[in-house]
Order: C-alpha cells, then structure tokens, then sequence
C-alpha cells in the first residue's frame, strides 16, 4: 500500500510557486492577491479560510480577508463582490462556502467575475471545464488530479466510481475522471444517496472517490484487493480525549481499507492540504492571466 501524501506534495507545490512568485518580484512585478470572503462565524470554515490566508504568506502572495456577520443580506454581499470584481488589487478572490440561509448561493457565486473566479464555481468557468478548455479546475477536485498525476495512479480505462454529487467535490470530479488523457480516460460511475446497492458498485470499482461526509463509510468488504481509494471525507467526531474535544475522520474506515488498498489517502493530510495548494495555484493563474 502506498499513502498518497497530500502533505508531502502540497508542500512541493507550494515551494515551485514560492520560487514563481520570486521570479515575478525579480521581474518587478506585482505580486498575486487573494481574497476570501467568509459570512457568519461557522467554526470548520473559519479554520478553512485561515489556514488559505495563512498558505498565502507563505508562498509570497498578497491576502485579504474579510468577515462579514451572520446577518448580512444577499444585497450586501452582492455589494462586496461587485467591489472585489472591480478592484484591481485582486487577482483572484473565494466566497466560502456554506452561506447563511437568507443569501441564494447560486445568485452570489454567479455575481464572481470569471476571470477572478480562482475556486471555479461560475457556471462559465464549471462549463468551460466540462468542454475541455483552459479554466479554472475547482481547488479539491484540481487536487485530486495532481496527487493521482504526481503518484502516475493509472486512470487509464480504468472503473473510477465516485460517492457524492456535490457542485464542488462529486459532480466536478465525475466530469474530470472522464475527460480525455491523464489523468482522466475513465469509465465514471457518480453514486450518491438514491443508489441502490451501493456495494455491488464499489465492489467493482478501481478506483473511489468518496466525497460524502459520513466517517467511516466505506468499509473493507465494500472494496475489492488493489483499489485505489481517494477519501475527500473530513467530519468533526466528537472526542473528549482530544484537546479540541473533537477529531477529524474521513470517510473511509482506514484500518481496515488500507490492508486491501494498492493507494490510499489519509484524513487528515491527505486531499485536505492539496485543496489549499491548488487554490494558491489557480490565484497564481489568475495573475499571469491578467498581467
Ligand atoms: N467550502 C467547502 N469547500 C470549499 C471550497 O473549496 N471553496 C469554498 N469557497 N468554500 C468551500
């Protein structure tokens, strides 16, 4: 078994844009500029944007954050994004996700000027993905290629069932397992809560994508021998023994998956760490796209 180490490769990757954005200061050039928008005070997605302004000072790059309370209108968000859309500062700029329920999610992510859409949720910039054409590629899934790519994982005419259909994990990552080359060349079986007999498919699988968010999930007798298994599962268990009272868990029972896998991604360092490095991959884009 080999431990696909999103840790270790997210790491490589943002030392080679470390030394792009020294490259770009050498040039006498402006530096890539991130912002992130975060509504509301939800815990996970606060450690989330943090940990994304952190990657920012580390690799070099210009960020901002700015929190909004939990009570801001969908006017008012609308307002922010208009502003980020004109500035000329930023390059690239996030709205994590969830939003509070008084704000239609699908009204704001469609408010972000495409070109500075460095998380890839605009309808262009998803279909443009679909078509095959240079894009932005949505951070976890755009992760999830390079540590399949870096580790040369065969996709090649292989069965790559995928569990969970959400617009941001499942459904993106189903379209890219299928697109012509590597990685990519799959045959794509997308699962999500109306399948029936969801066993019988991951038996068959060569390789899982699990985006589902129930720790544990997928048990051993639900994979076959040498499956490659990419667990993108990371729920807050509970856990008074720990210092944070709670413990992250992925969605694979990994114990046990790991015996019978030939790849396998941990929780955490595993997919978590690529999504960051991705992002700051895609701001990087979006700069020398715009120079
Ligand atoms: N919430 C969970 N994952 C993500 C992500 O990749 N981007 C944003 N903006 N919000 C999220």
């Amino acid at each position: 078994m080999i431990l696909l180490d999103g840790k270790k490769v997210s790491n490589d990757i943002k030392n080679e844009i470390t030394l792009e954005v020294e490259k770009m200061k050498e040039r006498g050039e402006k530096v890539p500029h991130l912002a992130a928008v975060i509504v509301g005070n939800d815990g996970a997605s606060l450690t989330y944007v943090a940990s994304k302004v952190k990657a920012c000072e580390r690799v070099g790059f210009d960020s901002t954050l700015i929190r909004m309370s939990n009570t801001t209108s969908e006017i008012e968000l609308l307002d922010k994004i208009e502003e980020l859309n004109n500035n000329p500062e930023i390059d690239g700029f996030i709205i994590q996700l969830p939003l509070p329920k008084q704000i239609d999610t699908q009204k704001v992510l469609m408010a972000v000027d495409p070109n500075k859409d460095v998380d890839g949720f605009h309808p262009m910039n998803f279909g443009k993905m679909a078509l095959d054409m240079s894009t932005f590629i949505p951070a976890t899934p755009f992760g999830i290629l390079e540590l399949l790519e870096r580790y040369g994982v065969e996709t090649n005419g292989k069965h790559t069932v995928v569990i969970g259909r959400s617009h941001i994990v499942g459904r993106p990552m189903s379209i890219l397992m299928g697109r012509k080359g590597f990685p990519g060349n799959s045959t794509v079986t997308l699962t999500h809560s109306h399948t029936k007999n969801i066993n019988q498919i991951t038996t068959q699988a060569d390789i899982i994508i699990s985006a589902l968010g129930v720790p544990d999930f997928l048990k051993a007798e639900m994979v076959k021998d040498d499956v490659v298994v990419i667990d993108v599962g990371i729920s807050r268990v509970p856990d008074e023994t720990s210092p944070r009272g709670y413990v992250l868990k992925g969605d694979v029972d990994f114990e046990n998956v790991s015996k019978k896998a030939s790849y396998i991604t941990p929780v955490p360092g595993g997919v978590g760490p690529m999504t960051i490095a991705m992002l700051l991959k895609n701001t990087l884009l979006a700069r020398e796209r715009r120079q």
